[in-house]
């Protein structure tokens, strides 16, 4: 099943590393982020999993709850931390799904045939409180993700999601904004007594507004 922007993400239940969930009752009224890797016991899974567990209380900050997923079982899940918190020198913090049945990744469509039709490849999806999915990244198995990116689009999602704004290239927390392209000069007036700087009639741009 194919998961879009906006769709509601899927529902289910499975074992974590951190006993069974109901994945909807887990999220609560967090953000989430769901990730999978190809397997359990691989190079660059271990750094991209020690990372996570490094920046996590950034997740934390910013409301956001972080489980991972393979379709190894919890029981290796289990094993292979040992060698994660060793390597990486953070011991994983979030749960992890063992899914050996690909019960979840059928779901999220996170087996790519082409690709190798007996592991997960790297997804990301990205969960807004209201339970739909904001974002979604796919990687090859071979290039590790880039979690600061997904940082900083959680930035920009959280930010967007209170204010007519839009977030520019390369944009992070602190820069200036664009004024939403649906925002009337008229209703900018009531939105942003502040002013803004008009570049072209369609290029309007402020600092960020919660700063
Ligand atoms: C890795 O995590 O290193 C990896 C996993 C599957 C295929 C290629 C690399």
């Amino acid at each position: 099943m194919t998961v879009r922007l906006g769709d509601i993400a899927p529902d289910f239940t499975a074992p974590t590393t951190q006993g069974d969930i109901s994945f909807h009752e887990w999220l609560g009224d967090s953000w989430g982020v769901l990730f999978s890797h190809p397997r359990d016991f691989t190079p660059v899974c271990t750094t991209e999993l020690g990372y996570v567990a490094k920046i996590k209380p950034e997740f934390d900050k910013r409301n956001v709850k972080v489980i991972g997923l393979s379709v190894d079982s919890v029981e290796s899940h289990i094993k292979w931390e040992g060698d994660i918190g060793e390597t990486q020198g953070t011991p994983v913090n979030f749960p992890m799904i063992g899914d050996p049945d690909r019960t979840v990744a059928d779901l999220y469509d996170m087996i790519h045939p082409n690709a190798n039709d007996t592991q997960t490849v790297r997804s990301v999806f990205v969960i807004g409180p209201d339970k739909k999915v904001k974002l979604t990244i796919t990687y090859p198995a071979s290039t590790g993700r880039n979690f600061d990116e997904i940082l900083r689009v959680i930035d920009s999602l959280q930010l967007t999601a209170g204010y007519k704004v839009a977030t520019p290239v390369n944009w992070t927390d602190g820069g200036d904004v664009i004024i939403g392209a649906a925002v009337s000069d008229e209703e900018a007036k009531q939105l942003f007594p502040q002013g803004w700087t008009t570049v072209k009639p369609y290029l309007r741009v402020l600092p960020q507004p919660n700063k």
